[in-house]
């Protein structure tokens, strides 16, 4: 079996990616963890993902001065320089030009906080809360140019429970996040094929 190789986008703490890398720990796992990059220098999860002995590369955003395609071809060079397959974008909080989206069509994916397509964009849980919502959850998607819009691959639902706050119902909201995630790369990586 060859394995896909990931490229991981992060900005954060990188519990998403951690998930990642634990899952490709298993041997009959298809995709292994090639590369994390982060924009912002000094994110938690790098140290997470180096500590597991994988590469990593920092491409800070404001070296780019507002400039994002310039910025997104730096990202896309290191994928690229690292053979990249299929990007997980985990906790990656920047939004893309349509260039980057176009580079990897049927090849991106990312984790949102939410059912979607309810409660696109930042703060779902607080909103979710803010409606009476009894139901909310997470998704894995494709990522098209648009936020938070592309095919759905997987969901799991989450109750709201009695005296949630927006940070009790995000915890619970991602254990499912770390259910799902390697769940819905193990069906990307095993369907996926080269075009
Ligand atoms: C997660 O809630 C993810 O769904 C959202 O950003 C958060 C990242 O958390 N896109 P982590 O860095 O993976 O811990």
């Amino acid at each position: 079996m060859s394995r896909k190789r990931v490229g991981v986008l992060i900005s954060g703490r990188g519990s998403n990616m951690a998930a990642l890398i634990e899952a490709a720990k298993a041997p009959d796992y298809p995709a292994e963890i090639a590369l994390v990059v982060s924009n912002k220098p000094g994110a938690g999860g790098l140290a997470t993902a180096e500590a597991n002995g994988i590469t990593t590369a920092t491409v800070d955003h404001r070296a780019f001065k507002g400039d994002r395609e310039a910025f997104e071809r730096a990202v896309h060079a290191e994928l690229e320089g690292h053979r990249v397959d299929i990007v997980c974008l985990a906790g990656f909080m920047r939004i893309f030009t349509p260039w980057f989206p176009g580079q990897w069509e049927g090849r991106m994916i990312n984790i949102h906080p939410s059912l979607l397509p309810a409660y696109k964009g930042l703060d779902t849980h607080a909103r979710a809360l803010a409606d009476g919502a009894k139901v909310h959850g997470a998704t894995v998607h494709f990522v098209v140019p648009d936020l938070d819009a592309g095919p759905v691959i997987l969901q799991e639902e989450v109750p709201v429970l009695e005296g949630d706050t927006p940070e009790t119902l995000a915890r619970r909201v991602l254990e499912a996040e770390h259910r799902i995630y390697p769940a819905a790369l193990r069906m990307i990586a095993t369907e996926y094929r080269l075009v």
